[in-house]
């Protein structure tokens, strides 16, 4: 198979997702693919996580929001960007799928909800996927380019929407979910002996609170699951592609081999690497080279320029050592895009220093 290229990973798909584990560059890197593909003439949507405040000002991404806001360019590169808001997209979700005003408030007004929405595990990312999902088919964007927290869970958005999917499909749910009947209120089914012990453990209000939220979902579930079975389809798909990114230290690229196993195992192929922060090679040759060159140099009596090479020569030795800490992540995705962006003399948080990165990274 031969290499892909970032080029064709940014005008080929709907979805870019960057993985990896902390402080690797991962926002950066997701900036960087998404001004470039913005410069190669898509429309790009940049789904950004926990920029720097410098970037989030540069990005005009300043607070939470669910709506994209453009990204100043230069040229006629369109971008936009956002900071995911999860319980403003949850909310947002419920009223397109409710069937009236009146469920819509039912549900958004029950404190059961204002507790999974804003709290609960899973619900985050399944809203990321949602919204993921919700970008991708907005016909303002051609790419949407997603960021993902700082985590060893970072994927499970990945399994969020089959787990909403099993979770309405579940028995308990249904039983809790058929409509009261014959006049039974909320409070004769929480005299059920099952619930009386599930009311003892959790409360007796949480799970009136509860039994009241499901009975309001009543009849939305079936959109819920065509809609998180639609998201899951795209997330597995070809027009969503991964891209890891990692340092060049043994920590990282552990985490890195980490992410690339957790794509495999849900089936999914890894379609870049970015090894970010690398020391430079400086020419072409190896330390042992600019060594010998020191040691000539300090016996024709010339020791700045036995000093020079004995600098080079540790750079170099450093270049080296990182190409051996590299060398298995390379293994590990063959066929897919490889970009190597060096180390900058200082971080990186305005568009045009991120900007010349995503021109390294395509190339
Ligand atoms: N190639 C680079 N050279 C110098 N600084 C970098 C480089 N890549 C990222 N940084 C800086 O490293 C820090 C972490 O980057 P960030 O993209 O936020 O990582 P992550 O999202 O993986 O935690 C930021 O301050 C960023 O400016
Ligand atoms: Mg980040």
């Amino acid at each position: 198979m031969s290499a892909a290229d970032f080029a064709s990973v940014l005008d080929d798909s709907k979805v870019v997702v960057c993985c990896g584990s902390g402080g690797v560059g991962k926002t950066t890197t997701a900036a960087a693919l998404a001004i470039a593909a913005a410069r190669r003439g898509r429309r790009v949507v940049l789904i950004t996580i926990d920029p720097a405040k410098r970037l989030a000002d540069a990005l005009g991404v300043g607070a939470l929001s669910n709506d994209p806001a453009r990204v100043p360019l230069d040229g006629d590169a369109q971008l936009w960007a956002m900071m995911l808001d999860a319980r403003a997209t949850f909310d947002a979700v419920i009223r397109a799928q409710s069937r009236n005003e009146a469920q819509a408030e039912r549900i958004l007004n029950n404190p059961f909800y204002v507790n999974i929405a804003s709290r609960l595990s899973g619900s985050q990312e399944y809203m990321a996927a949602e919204k993921l999902y919700e970008l991708a088919n907005d016909d303002r964007f051609d790419l949407v380019v997603v960021d993902t927290p700082p985590t060893r869970e970072a994927l499970d958005f990945l399994e969020a929407p089959q787990r909403l999917m099993n979770f309405l499909d579940h028995r308990v749910y249904r039983w809790l979910m058929t409509p009261a009947r014959g006049g039974l209120k909320v409070l004769n089914i929480a005299a059920q002996p099952i619930l009386r012990t599930i009311g003892r453990v959790i409360g007796a209000d949480v799970l009136a609170d509860a039994i009241d939220f499901f009975q309001a979902f009543e009849g939305i579930e079936p959109g819920f699951v065509r809609r998180a079975g639609a998201v899951q389809s795209l997330l597995k798909s070809e027009d969503c592609r991964y891209v890891v990114v990692s340092s060049a230290r043994r920590d990282t690229v552990d985490e890195a081999v980490y992410f690339i196993g957790q794509l495999t195992q849900r089936d999914v192929a890894v379609a870049g690497l970015v090894l970010n922060r690398l020391q430079p090679a400086f020419g072409t040759g190896s330390a042992n080279s600019a060594l010998t060159a020191a040691r000539a140099a300090r016996k024709a009596g010339d020791p700045t320029t036995a000093l020079l090479q004995e600098n080079l020569a540790h750079v170099r030795r450093v270049a080296e050592a990182e190409h051996a800490v590299i060398e298995p992540l390379l293994a590990r995705v063959q066929g897919a895009a490889v970009a190597r962006i060096h180390q900058r003399a200082a971080d990186v948080h305005d568009l045009d220093t991120i900007d010349a990165l995503g021109r390294e990274i395509v190339g």
